[in-house]
């Protein structure tokens, strides 16, 4: 059982992408914690969606943390480029990234929180020597480039695994365990209590209409 507060994050990649100012608020008024902003540059991921525009706008009309997720070939080049534009966290992938320690110190020092992504077929052995590095482990548990995807069950696995080595070292009060992808009351209830802290859900959220039911029903996981 997690002793944390569960987050939840809406993915805007399930909003209506005419209506992102209504979309935002409205999960705003239903209780979420931050907007998660899915950054694809066709290219990591074969999928291409918004980039600095988008969040410089958002910046100015939300009332919650930016969770940028940036699935790019080249994030040691443009990760500070979304950190200006008005990340507060700013997640990079650890297959992408050329010099880790030097952009999570870099995301850092510009004002914003680091956190580092692994796909689901990445040894978790990646994050560790990161993990004193970032405020933010983000275990994929699609492969990235898409919503509405299936949840790849032997996350819950890797999420207790990570938790497990998160207090071995000490580190379980100071990084979170966020879980992206095909996540839902049924997948949520297994993640939690593997020990997650962190939920990015898309279709869960913006797909209902009414979002304040899958909002609270993520939150009052433990
Ligand atoms: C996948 C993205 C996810 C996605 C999750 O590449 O990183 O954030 O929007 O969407 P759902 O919840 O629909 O799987
Ligand atoms: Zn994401």
């Amino acid at each position: 059982m997690s002793k944390h507060k569960v987050l939840v994050a809406p993915s805007i990649l399930s909003a209506d992408p005419l209506r992102y100012g209504e979309e935002t608020k409205s999960v705003e008024i239903a209780g979420a914690d931050w907007h998660h902003i899915d950054v694809m540059d066709g290219h990591f991921v074969p999928n291409l969606t918004f980039g600095l525009p988008l969040i410089k706008a958002l910046k100015k009309t939300a009332k919650l943390p930016l969770d940028v997720h940036i699935m790019v070939s080249n994030p040691d080049d443009v990760a500070l480029s979304y950190v200006e534009a008005g990340a507060d966290i700013l997640v990079f992938h650890a297959e992408a990234a050329k010099h880790g320690h030097r952009l999570a110190q870099a995301i850092r020092e510009k004002g914003a929180r680091p956190g580092v992504a692994l796909n689901p077929a990445t040894p978790l052995e990646f994050a560790f020597s990161m993990a004193p590095h970032v405020d933010v482990i983000m275990l994929m548990s699609v492969n990235p480039g898409f919503g509405g995807q299936s949840f790849i069950e032997d996350t819950v696995d890797r999420v207790a695994a990570l938790s497990k080595w998160l207090a071995a070292n000490k580190l379980q009060d100071k990084v979170l365990i966020e879980v992206d992808g095909g996540i839902n009351e049924q997948t949520g209830t297994k993640i939690v209590k593997a020990g997650a802290t962190v939920l990015v859900a898309g279709t869960y959220v913006y797909g209902s209409k009414d979002r304040a039911q899958p909002i609270s029903a993520l939150k009052s996981l433990k």
